[in-house]
C-alpha cells in the first residue's frame, strides 16, 4: 500500500468524538496530508467509531463496505470506542488496515507509515502519559468549539461500555486546559463547550472542580460563552451550581442524564442515584438559574423493566420539565453485566414505550420552544442557512436560531425569537 496523500476523518458517536476527530484531522494535516471533502476522494479513511449500542457498532462494518465498494480501496483506519473495544477482531472481520484506541491516535502518523509498509498497525494502548501533549496546537476553529477536559469513567453502569472503550477516569491539568482554551479564542472561538464523559468529575491538586475552571475561562477576554457537557448527578457539587448564578459567560443548559424514573431500575443500572435525589438537584440547579433549560438520556427496555417502572420514567418526565431530551431502546453491550441479566423487554414493548417517552419529550420540547417566542436573546451566529441571506445560531438555551442579517458568521447578535418551529426558531435582528 503507498503513503496515502489526502485524507478524510468521518467521526460518530458523541462529541467528544468529533473533538477526537478535528485532532486527528490536526495532526494528519501536521503531516503533509491534505483533507478531502469527501471520504471516497480520500487516499486514507479514518473511521472514528462509536460502540455504545449495536446499531452503531454494526454502521462501521456496512461503512467499511461502502467504501469499498467505490472501487478506489482507501487505507481504512478505524478509531474510537469500536476500535478500543474489538482490537484485532476488526482486522480478522473487515481486513482494515490500522486500529487505533482513543488514547492512542497521537500514534496515527506513525501507524499509517506502519501500514504502507505493510506492516500490521494495531495500537490500543492507554498509556498514563496523556495523548494531548503529543498533538499539533490548535490553529483554525468555528465560532463554537470543543475542548476535552476530562475523559474516562468510574461510574459502571451496568448497561455501558465507556467505562472499558474510555479507560478510567482522567482530568487533563487545568493549565493545559486554560493553554487550549486560549489558543482556541486566538483561532477564532467564542463559545468553548468543555467536554468530559463525567464533565463534572473535573478536578485537581487543588480540589478547584470544573467551577473553578469555568472561572478561570470566564477571565479570558474574546470567549464569550461557556457549556459543559456530559454532567452525571452525583457530581453536581454546590461551586458548579452557583456558578449558573455567578457567571455571566455560563450557558443556562444542563444536560444531566437520568435514564429512569425508577428507583428499582436506577439501582439494577447502578446509576448510584435516586429519581428523588436527581429531582433535588434540579430543585437546586433551578433556584441558581431558573430559566435554565434541562436535557437528559432515557433508556427504555432495561430487562425485567415493568410497565408500572416505564411510567415511573414517564412521571419523572413530566416532574423534571425536559427542554430537549435524548431516548434510547436499551441494546445488550457485550462484557457489560446487564447483557447477563435476565428478563429481555420483547422489542415490541420497547418500541411501544420509546414512542410514548418520545413523544413526551417532543411535547416538552415544543412547549419550551414556544416559551422563547416574544423573548430577546443573544444568539451566536455559526453557519449559513438554506436562504441566501440566512445564518443559523445558538440562543443561549443551545436552540436553533435563523435569521436574516449581514452579520458575519462568528457574531453575537440580539435577537427577538417570532416563532417556534419544531426543530428551530425563527428569529429577527433586533435594529
Ligand atoms: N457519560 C454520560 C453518557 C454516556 S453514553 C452519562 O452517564 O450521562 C450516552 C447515553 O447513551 C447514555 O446516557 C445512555 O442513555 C445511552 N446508553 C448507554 N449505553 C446504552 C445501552 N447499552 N443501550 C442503550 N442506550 C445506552
Ligand atoms: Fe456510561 Fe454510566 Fe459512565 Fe455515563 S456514567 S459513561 S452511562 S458508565
Ligand atoms: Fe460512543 Fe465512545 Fe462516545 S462509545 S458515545 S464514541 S465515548
Amino acid at each position: 500500500m503507498t503513503t496515502p496523500k489526502t485524507f478524510h476523518v468521518k467521526s460518530f458517536g458523541c462529541q467528544m468524538n468529533v473533538y477526537d476527530g478535528e485532532r486527528m484531522g490536526e495532526l494528519m494535516a501536521a503531516q503533509g496530508l491534505t483533507a478531502t471533502a469527501d471520504a471516497n476522494d480520500a487516499d486514507l479513511v479514518v473511521l472514528n467509531t462509536c460502540h455504545i449500542r449495536e446499531r452503531a457498532t454494526e454502521k462501521v462494518y456496512s461503512d467499511i463496505g461502502r467504501l469499498r465498494k467505490h472501487g478506489r480501496a482507501p487505507m481504512i483506519a478505524i478509531a474510537g470506542c469500536v476500535a478500543q473495544a474489538e482490537g484485532e477482531e476488526i482486522v480478522r472481520r473487515a481486513k482494515v488496515d490500522v486500529v487505533v484506541g482513543p488514547q492512542a491516535y497521537h500514534n496515527l502518523p506513525e501507524l499509517v507509515a506502519q501500514a504502507a509498509r505493510g506492516e500490521s498497525a494495531i495500537d490500543t494502548d492507554m498509556p498514563l502519559a496523556s495523548k494531548f501533549g503529543a498533538l499539533p496546537a490548535r490553529r483554525k476553529v468555528s465560532p463554537s468549539a470543543f475542548l476535552t477536559v476530562q475523559e474516562g469513567c468510574d461510574k459502571f453502569c451496568t448497561y455501558c461500555v465507556v467505562p472499558y472503550t474510555r479507560g478510567a477516569e482522567v482530568s487533563r491539568p487545568f493549565a493545559a486546559i486554560v493553554d487550549e482554551a486560549k489558543a482556541l479564542v486566538d483561532a477564532g472561538a467564542k463559545e468553548i463547550t468543555l467536554l468530559g464523559q463525567n464533565v463534572n468529575a473535573w478536578d485537581d491538586a487543588e480540589g478547584r472542580g470544573l467551577h473553578g475552571l469555568i472561572a478561570a475561562l470566564d477571565r479570558i477576554e474574546g470567549l464569550r460563552r461557556i457549556r459543559y457537557t456530559t454532567s452525571h448527578p452525583n457530581d453536581m457539587r454546590d461551586g458548579l451550581i452557583r456558578a449558573h448564578a455567578e457567571v455571566e459567560k455560563l450557558m443556562p443548559f444542563l444536560h444531566l442524564p437520568v435514564q429512569s424514573g425508577s428507583d428499582r431500575i436506577l439501582k439494577a443500572m447502578n446509576r448510584s442515584h435516586s429519581r428523588n435525589s436527581y429531582l433535588r438537584i434540579l430543585d437546586r440547579v433551578r433556584a441558581a438559574r431558573p430559566d435554565i433549560a434541562l436535557s437528559g438520556d432515557f433508556i427504555v427496555g432495561f430487562p425485567g423493566e415493568t410497565d408500572a417502572e416505564f411510567e415511573e420514567t414517564l412521571s419523572l418526565v413530566a416532574e423534571a420539565g425536559y427542554a430537549q431530551a435524548f431516548s434510547f431502546k436499551y441494546s445488550p453491550r457485550p462484557g457489560t453485566p446487564a447483557a447477563e441479566m435476565d428478563g429481555a423487554v420483547p422489542a415490541e414493548v420497547m418500541d411501544e414505550r420509546l414512542q410514548r417517552l418520545q413523544a413526551a419529550l417532543n411535547r416538552d420540547q415544543e412547549a419550551f420552544n414556544a416559551g422563547t417566542v416574544g423573548k430577546t436573546c443573544q444568539v451566536l451566529l455559526e453557519r449559513r442557512g438554506k436562504l441566501p441571506g440566512q445564518l443559523i445560531g445558538k440562543s443561549p438555551w443551545l436552540q436553533s436560531v435563523h435569521l436574516m442579517t449581514d452579520a458575519a458568521i462568528g457574531d453575537m447578535v440580539e435577537v427577538d425569537i417570532v416563532r417556534a418551529d419544531p426543530n428551530s426558531l425563527a428569529g429577527r435582528l433586533r435594529s
